[in-house]
């Protein structure tokens, strides 16, 4: 099928999305509603809007919406001389529980917050650059690019425009896959208004990437699925040089208002997950930056590749052929078979027994690994330029422990949900989701050690005052912590946090007294990604 006849098959499914206010006739909108409730949400195109209302309510929210769009209006305009053709948006996110499980294909349990990207785009055919400004341009200083879907990231000289370039290439990705043939690539303006928090762990360079993706497809007049799009983000993403799993891109793309989302991965599915009434969700930012790009190899990526190689030892152990284990064992749920297999023949029902069982607690050398695989890390990593920087500057890899925590973590995602639909008691509901964050705070501490001195002092304050659970969320080695503490206290316990948390910061000039709101926030469940036509 062409782009073009895609495009139309899309939007007449969009006709009938409920969230959608574009036309056709009303008779047509009616017959086909009762067609596509059926239809799964994520199978639906991303909605579009010509009013902002859908998305950003009413209120304040409203009103800062209404500055943001008229401000990236008018300064299109005078940036590049014409009026942008169309606006994408899409959210950032709080991981509510589910951490640095989702690249090993287990489910995660995020919500979307308020703060989002925007990108304002307009398609130039009379340039073959590719020219993306920012309405914060003391900071983001305007990139260009050429018009070229074939160019690599200059990873190593890493610039705030990547991300869109990311999306940009996604597009020619899809069409290449769909063997459409899109023509000559030509230039874009694009202009951004991002207020997620930059380096918080609430998904930043994600919200971009999915808005920027969505923006060029909206401004090549295609849309399709939301799960495909996500999917697409989260591939297209990759080419900053991270590994990530899947879930900030599924969320940005398919969150629902009012809902937070479990998200299950291969394949790509949300399941609404309501979440009890009395605990609000506060995030809270540790102020220790976290870069996930720029420290892949020693973080982020170092971890991927360590529940890899946790895999294959896991699979050679458990009987199968080493390159039988090299070229099946992708990840750790690969494998849980296996080791549930093994955990059942001694009366256990739980993967992390054969972990202890197989996989020793001191960190494993390089030597001792590859006398495992027979073949050498730089032969089976050869194909991922991603993972042979980890094995480049890794030391040693600890399997023991992050297989151990990826799999208590995955039960504990699936030990919330039920929390959530059971007919507990509202406080006993919120007592025990508290204790399931305080579990997974510290087993990404202590068995992940994606944690750093300032998210452990920010998480302890904030259990001494008032939060019944508390997590780093996101990534870590930095960013915020997610804490749940119960509605009726939420403004002592900001309060509190103010004086025990910043305040010291504040004297110290790390941060000023006008920054705090950025940096403690109560989130409700926001909507997903949306295009607007005005
Ligand atoms: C980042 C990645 C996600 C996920 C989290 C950790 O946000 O982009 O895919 O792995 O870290 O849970």
């Amino acid at each position: 099928m062409s782009l073009a006849k895609q495009v139309i098959h899309v939007s007449r499914q969009k006709l009938v999305d409920s969230e959608c206010a574009e036309t056709w006739s009303t008779c047509k909108i009616r017959l086909k509603k009762s067609q596509l409730k059926m239809k799964n949400h994520e199978e639906l195109p991303i909605p579009v809007y010509n009013t902002l209302e859908p998305v950003y309510g009413e209120g304040s929210q409203l009103e800062e919406a209404r500055l943001r769009f008229d401000n990236l209006k008018s300064k299109f305009l005078t940036i590049f001389g014409h009026p942008p053709q169309v606006f994408a948006r899409s959210p950032g996110r709080v991981n509510l529980i589910g951490e640095h499980i989702d690249y090993e294909g287990y489910s995660v349990l995020p919500m979307a917050i308020r703060q989002d990207t925007i990108v304002a785009i307009r398609k130039n055919e009379d340039e073959k650059i590719i020219r993306v400004a920012n309405v914060n341009d003391e900071k983001y200083t305007p990139c260009t690019y050429p018009a070229d879907p074939g160019q690599e990231l200059d990873l190593r000289n890493h610039k705030w425009g990547h991300y869109f370039i990311c999306g940009y290439k996604g597009y020619y990705d899809y069409a290449k896959l769909k063997g459409v043939d899109v023509g000559q690539p030509i230039g874009i303006d694009v202009l951004v208004d991002g207020i997620v928090p930059t380096g918080s762990g609430l998904s930043s360079s994600s919200a971009f990437v999915c808005s920027s993706l969505i923006a060029i497809l909206a401004a090549f007049g295609v849309n399709f699925p939301k799960k495909e799009i996500a999917q697409l983000a989260c591939e297209c993403e990759r080419h900053v040089g991270t590994q990530s799993g899947g879930m900030d891109q599924a969320i940005s793309v398919m969150a629902k208002i009012g809902f937070a989302e479990l998200i299950d991965f291969n394949p790509l599915r949300t399941t609404d997950v309501q979440l009890p009434a009395g605990g609000t969700f506060v995030i809270v930012h540790s102020l220790a930056g976290s870069q996930k790009a720029v420290t892949a190899a020693t973080n982020y990526n170092n971890r991927v590749v360590e529940c890899r190689l946790a895999s294959i030892v896991l699979g050679v152990k458990l009987g199968m052929k080493p390159e039988e284990a090299i070229s099946r064992a992708k990840t750790l749920s690969d494998v849980e078979g296996l080791c549930l297999s093994f955990a059942s023949s001694h009366k256990s029902s739980d993967p992390v027994f054969a972990v202890k069982e197989f996989l020793k607690e001191e960190p494993y050398t390089t030597e001792e690994i590859e006398n495992i695989t027979v073949e050498k890390l730089t032969s089976f990593f050869g194909s991922s330029p991603a993972c042979l920087n980890v094995v480049e500057v890794a030391e040693h890899y600890k399997l023991h422990q992050r297989a151990t925590h990826v799999y208590s973590e995955a039960k504990r995602v699936h030990a919330f949900q039920e929390i959530v639909s059971s007919n507990s008691s509202q406080e006993e509901m919120l007592m025990k989701l508290g204790d399931l964050m305080n579990e997974s705070h510290h087993s990404c501490s202590v068995l992940y050690e994606c944690s750093c001195p300032e998210l452990e002092e920010l998480v302890n304050i904030c259990r001494q005052n008032g939060a019944l659970g508390a997590r780093l969320t996101g990534a870590g080695w930095g960013g915020c912590a997610v804490a749940l503490v119960k509605e009726s206290v939420v403004p002592q316990f900001i309060l509190n946090l103010k004086k025990n948390f910043y305040q010291s910061r504040i004297d110290r000039g790390i941060i000023t007294e006008n920054e705090l709101d950025l940096c403690v926030f109560a989130s409700k469940p926001s909507s997903g990604a949306a295009i607007f036509k005005f």
